[in-house]
């Protein structure tokens, strides 16, 4: 686990892939006064870690605010406080799988979120799942949760979608694009640096997904990617998305 700045008092602990692993963790900390909001909590082993090193340096965990609630994002709400406030999609309850010990209080998309110093706005973006949001912070950064996903040495991540919820992740990627942000955080891998950058990952994200809808799920994976820039680990993602068009 690696503790980074970003500014005054917003940090990144990260945690980089494993071995054997395809992805790593980000859990980004927004601290108000003594007071901890996490966005994502992983796994319970990386959340423990972080609560562990929160209250050696006299910090205390009170908010935990969701990208969405697969399980990468929302297990490590097992490990943590029942009395923690979680936020997170009005639609958790469609990927919510666990009995988690926290009650879930909805975001508002109207009024957004205070938390200290910290103004947080929230944009549904559905796809990678029912619940997915886009996080805003002062304005600043822009949270994209899992709609882009890479690894620790800028590998990008094939998206992880089902088939069914193709059409619904597309649009949410050229929103997420129309927004022209220059400082986006995901939750698996580094910021992406600069507006440039943002959109050249969202282009192929978009390409590949774009190509196996018009396919039908039909499309090799050589055809999925062949319009894109980059080169995706986790073709297994691909298996399993066009594995779902045949229901
Ligand atoms: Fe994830």
């Amino acid at each position: 686990m690696n503790v980074d700045r970003i500014e005054n008092d917003l940090f990144n602990y990260r945690f980089p892939e494993e071995e054997g692993f395809l992805y790593g963790f980000n859990l980004y900390a927004l601290l108000s006064g003594k007071d901890v909001m996490l966005i994502d909590s992983a796994f319970r082993s990386q959340a423990k870690q972080v609560e562990k090193d929160l209250t050696s340096k006299g910090l205390i965990l009170t908010h935990v605010l969701l990208t969405h609630f697969h399980p990468d994002h929302a297990a490590g709400l097992l490990a943590l406080d029942r009395d923690i406030t979680v936020l997170g999609s009005p639609e958790y309850k469609k990927t919510l799988t666990k009995d988690i010990p926290q009650t879930v209080t909805p975001v508002s998309f109207s009024d957004g979120f205070k938390f200290g110093e910290f103004n947080l706005s929230f944009t549904p973006a559905p796809g990678h799942s029912a619940c997915s949001i886009l996080i805003d912070i002062n304005g600043k950064y822009l949270h994209a949760g899992d709609n882009i996903m890479s690894r620790y040495d800028g590998k990008a991540i094939l998206p992880w979608v089902e088939f069914h919820e193709l059409a619904k992740h597309i649009p949410s990627l050229e929103m997420l694009k129309e927004m022209s942000r220059d400082r986006v955080l995901l939750s698996h891998g580094p910021e992406l640096p600069g507006e440039e950058d943002v959109t050249r990952a969202i282009d192929d994200r978009l390409c590949y997904l774009k190509t196996v809808l018009s396919s039908g799920g039909k499309c090799t994976f050589e055809e999925a990617v062949s319009g894109c820039s980059c080169d995706y680990v986790g073709k297994e993602f691909f298996e399993q998305l066009v594995a779902g068009s045949v229901n």
